[in-house]
């Protein structure tokens, strides 16, 4: 697997670090932020298990992490004019580990997002709810910064992670969404507006989609069996 690991991947990169050129305190501070994805996702996969011993699905779909690459961090510090230290990352930050949790249906993210945060171990630091309130361009999901212990050989660390929560419709509009706002070609050039607006159009209307279909599911959870 690649080391620069700012792709998003459904499988965690391999445990060793290994920025070649990154200064020791670094690497160690991003194996850190390793641990606490990992921790975060087996949260998850054990709340997946559990909720669905009661049903005939699973809540979650898949579960993508990501840790951030450190030309994106020095990058973020760069454009926030903060110094290029430690502490600067660890207390301005939030979205170094990241964990996107994909499920079929909209009222299991807020089961999912209820449960982690009644976790003795888990503290909420921001929760962002652009699915009852979705952004200008139509983007969906529900944002959870969260912070949790990681249980090293001596001692606990408190770490924050990010925690994104959407519907395989909100994903799969957002990868498309994510492939027009690099597309350079496309920069200020009329058709950027056009293609905008009907993105804008597709997030509705899958937003239109989540909702029947989950009223589809309820009415055939209703069903009596005979
Ligand atoms: P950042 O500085 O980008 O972290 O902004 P923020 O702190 O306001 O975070 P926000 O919660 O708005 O978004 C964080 C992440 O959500 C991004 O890094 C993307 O992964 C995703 N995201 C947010 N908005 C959009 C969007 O409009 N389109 C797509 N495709 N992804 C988005
Ligand atoms: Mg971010």
């Amino acid at each position: 697997m690649s080391t620069n690991n700012t792709e998003w991947t459904t499988q965690l990169a391999p445990f060793q670090p290994n920025f070649s050129s990154a200064a020791e305190p670094f690497r160690r501070l991003m194996t850190y932020y390793r641990c606490a994805i990992m921790e975060v996702e087996t949260k998850f996969r054990v709340l997946d298990v559990q909720m669905s011993i009661n049903r005939e699905n699973n809540p979650i779909e898949s579960i993508k992490t990501r840790l951030k690459s450190p030309e994106s961090i020095f990058g973020k510090l760069q454009r926030r004019s903060l110094p290029l230290t430690l502490d600067a990352i660890e207390n301005n930050l939030f979205d170094i580990a990241g964990v996107r949790i994909i499920c079929s249906f909209p009222e299991d993210i807020y089961s999912l997002a209820d449960a982690l945060l009644r976790q003795d171990d888990v503290t909420l630091i921001e929760r962002k709810d652009y699915i009852q309130n979705p952004k200008p361009n139509g983007y969906r999901s529900l944002h959870l910064i969260i912070e949790i212990p990681i249980f090293l050989q001596n001692e606990t660390r408190m770490m924050k992670v990010e925690v994104q929560l959407r519907t395989i419709a909100m994903d799969f509009w957002a990868s498309l969404e994510h492939k027009l706002r690099y597309k350079k070609s496309l920069e200020n050039n009329e058709d950027y507006d056009e293609i905008s607006r009907q993105l804008k159009n597709c997030a509705e209307l899958s937003a239109i989609l989540d909702r029947w279909m989950e009223n589809i599911r309820g009415q055939i959870d209703g069903a009596r069996d005979i």
